[in-house]
């Protein structure tokens, strides 16, 4: 029988995991499908019962219900319980439900794996405190990277974030706090890019040659990539390879195969550029 599975979000309409988990699925020669279901945000555990109560196999997460499926999981990875974020929803033998959370695995993947970025002995910059920035933190720290400052608009969720982590390698200020000081590589996990907007972080805070990291992404650069080429920036790169990467990691905990990434980033690269 064809197994099924599916994105719920809100809004899911735009989402390309329909798309990746596809290509994953013919590539591997998996029997599956996967769909979007448009969430509703007092009925969320109810749309997940009912999808896995209907021969569900397993289920993406995504905006704004990550939160919600941390609290509905029966047991959750390590990552998952740190990250207080759920992307991944596995159902276990006798109908328990799994969380996890793919995300940051997704993140440094696309980082080392698959543009070369090499975290050793470098200085990160982490714009903002939300569910986004603590679903990346644990394998960001796991990099070997010397530093992580996590600088947010609101600077006390930014302490709060660096010191629930309980390492010295990270600190947490505000964003006017980060003047004179340089970073090796700027990640963007704030949702100020929605609104066609840049936090305010100064000019300079990128050091020559830095690379700028947004998770967001667009079929046109995002607005934190163009200020990364304003202010020199050696490379800047969207989320979409993150998109991919996480989905891949999710398609291994449901399916236990690896598929191939380079494939389907090529391809949702080429339909932005084509668009
Ligand atoms: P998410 O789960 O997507 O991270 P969130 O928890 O609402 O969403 O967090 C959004 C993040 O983006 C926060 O860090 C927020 O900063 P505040 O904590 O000060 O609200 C940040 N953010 C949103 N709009 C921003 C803007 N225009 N400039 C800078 N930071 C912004």
């Amino acid at each position: 029988m064809t197994d099924r599975y599916a994105v719920i979000g809100n809004p899911i309409a735009h989402s390309k995991s329909p798309l990746i988990h596809g290509e994953f699925a013919r590539e591997t020669g998996q029997d599956m499908v996967y769909r979007r279901i448009l969430g509703d945000e007092g009925g969320f555990a109810a749309d997940v019962r009912r999808f896995f109560a209907d021969g569900g196999q397993g289920m993406n997460v995504t905006v704004p219900f990550k939160e919600q499926a941390w609290e509905l999981a029966d047991e959750l990875s390590p990552g998952a319980e740190r990250a207080g974020a759920v992307n991944t929803v596995i159902l276990l033998p006798g109908g328990r439900l799994r969380g996890d959370n793919t995300d940051g695995v997704g993140l440094v993947r696309d980082l080392a794996e698959n543009n070369g970025f090499d975290f050793g002995g470098k200085r990160l910059l982490l714009l903002g405190a939300g569910g986004a920035s603590r679903g990346v933190l644990r394998p960001l720290l796991e990099t070997g990277l010397a530093t992580l400052v996590i600088g947010n608009r609101t600077a006390s969720r930014a302490l709060d974030l660096a010191a629930a982590t309980a390492a010295h390698r990270v600190s947490g200020c505000g964003l006017d706090d980060l003047a004179g000081r340089r970073f090796d590589l700027i990640i963007n996990a704030t949702s100020a890019g929605l609104d066609g907007g840049v936090p305010a972080i100064p000019d300079d805070c990128l050091a020559p040659g830095g690379w700028i990291y947004d998770m967001l992404y667009g079929d046109a650069p995002t607005p934190f990539m163009r200020w990364g080429h304003e202010y020199g920036a050696g490379r800047a790169l969207d989320g979409l390879g993150m998109l991919v990467e996480q989905a891949a990691e999710s398609f291994f905990l449901w399916r236990g195969v690896r598929p191939s990434t380079a494939p389907v980033i090529a391809l949702l690269q080429g339909k932005r550029v084509s668009s």
